[in-house]
């Protein structure tokens, strides 16, 4: 056994010694199951498991990325979001979170700590409601996400940033108001990286973005993100004063979980794709969608068909998501992976950011701003040629 394995847990060795797994196969069974595993409030008897919050949406990853998949929201007859899965931000127009409730709104909190409010669902989308600790600061936006789906994110990982720093370059020669950019920020080695996980493509790598989720959905620190107190402000003092966990160690959740988790998430994959039809593909790039879905992107490992170019598009006022990321317009998405589309529109979870297009046509008829010529070209599709191409879409 390795230096690594030595903190595996017995029932991660008993799986071992049943059935013969490679390191990797052993590092995924771990992953898969710290993924599911629910945290608890420190103290607790079981040190390992303790540190949730004091401020968290949910216990376990699972709660919110349960199947995997995009899942529709519900709500209840006040119309407050019964959900974990859709999460609200706060920011101003320039990503600084809020002086008070932080980056994102918790709607639990450990024993003694008031949760910071709920999200309620009207026509013009998702704010909170039953603030905890007073109002928002001043110029401060709400904006809901919802959580993604998970399947085929480690061939994401393997497209090098000059790839994507090449196509960024291409996209400024363009005539059709197409810009792509990367999103560039810093990793916490210090190193410059290309952003491409998240709605925003704000995170650089899978292990930035599975720290980042310990911190602001569950609220447990990890070594890029120390803080055991996770997104509670300094005008939260209860929330600061309450329990942290895992007293024996600098940080509540140790590197090897993080790096298993990582593993496990980098091994599920995408979907398999269906055999393509030529006409639908055709139609897909007459409308200019491939300028930004682009079928394919240079993998180390090979091509990555997922239907994105990881670069972050200003589609217009429609899609202003409200709260943003430093460095990202609120206008700004990176460019959905469109592989997988078809379990999600299975799921009817809802298309765009917060799901707020039901169909094909409602999403490709909010696409503006670099995306506006493509949506006019696709207007003025044939109708027979539009059918195609959305019967491709669903394909995918
Ligand atoms: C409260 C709900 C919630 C919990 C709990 C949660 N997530 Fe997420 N997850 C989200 C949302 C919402 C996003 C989109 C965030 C963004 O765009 O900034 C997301 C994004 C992600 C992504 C990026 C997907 C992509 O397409 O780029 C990964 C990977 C991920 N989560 C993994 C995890 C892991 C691992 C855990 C547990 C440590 C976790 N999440 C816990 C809601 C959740
Ligand atoms: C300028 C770049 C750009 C072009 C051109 C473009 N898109 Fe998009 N598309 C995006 C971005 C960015 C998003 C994510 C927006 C969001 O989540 O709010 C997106 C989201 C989508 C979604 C929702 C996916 C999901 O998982 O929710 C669909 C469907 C889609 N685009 C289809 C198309 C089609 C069809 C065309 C061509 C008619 C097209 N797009 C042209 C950038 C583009």
């Amino acid at each position: 056994m390795t230096m690594k394995r030595r903190g595996a847990t017995w029932a991660a060795c008993a799986l071992f010694l049943v059935t013969p797994l490679s390191a990797d196969a052993l590092d995924e069974a771990i992953g898969r199951a710290l993924f599911r595993r629910a945290w608890v409030p420190a103290p607790s008897s079981t040190q390992a498991n303790d540190g949730l919050g004091p401020l968290f949406n949910a216990r376990s990853c699972t709660a919110c990325h349960g199947n995997l998949d995009r899942m529709p929201v519900q709500t209840d007859d006040g119309n407050a979001v019964t959900d974990e899965h859709l999460v609200l931000r706060f920011s101003d127009s320039e990503g600084r979170p809020d002086p008070t409730y932080g980056r994102q709104m918790q709607t639990s909190a450990v024993a003694g700590v008031a949760p910071e409010g709920r999200v309620v669902q009207s026509e013009h989308g998702y704010s909170a409601a039953g603030l905890a600790y007073g109002k928002l600061g001043p110029g401060i936006r709400t904006g809901a996400l919802l959580a993604p789906s998970l399947r085929g994110l480690g061939a994401l990982q393997t497209v090098p940033d000059e790839a994507l720093a090449a196509i960024a370059a291409e996209n400024a020669r363009r005539d059709d108001g197409v810009r792509g950019r990367v999103n560039w920020v810093m990793d916490r080695d210090g190193q410059r990286r290309a952003g491409r996980f998240g709605w925003k493509a704000s995170l650089p790598s899978l292990e930035a973005q599975v720290e980042s989720a310990f911190a602001l959905d569950l609220g447990l620190s990890t070594e890029g993100r120390p803080r055991p107190e996770g997104d509670c402000t300094a005008a939260q003092e209860a929330c600061l004063a309450a329990p942290m966990g895992n007293r024996n160690a600098p940080f509540e959740i140790p590197p090897e979980i993080v790096s298993r988790i990582t593993a496990y998430l980098a091994s599920i994959k995408a979907p398999p794709l269906p055999e393509p039809d030529r006409h639908g593909l055709a139609a897909f790039e007459r409308a200019g969608c491939s300028a930004c879905h682009r079928p394919s992107l240079p993998g180390s490992a090979g091509p990555v068909q997922a239907f994105t170019d990881l670069l972050v598009h200003d589609l217009g006022p429609d899609l202003d998501g409200g709260a943003t990321e430093p460095g990202v317009a609120p206008t700004e998405w990176r460019t959905a992976p469109l592989r997988g589309l078809s379990q999600t529109l299975a799921n009817e979870a809802g298309l765009l950011h917060d799901g707020r297009a039901r169909t094909l046509e409602e999403a490709i008829a909010l696409h503006g701003g670099e995306a506006a010529l493509s949506r006019t070209r696709f207007a003025s599709l044939p109708e027979a040629e539009k059918r195609r191409l959305v019967a491709f879409l669903n394909s995918l």
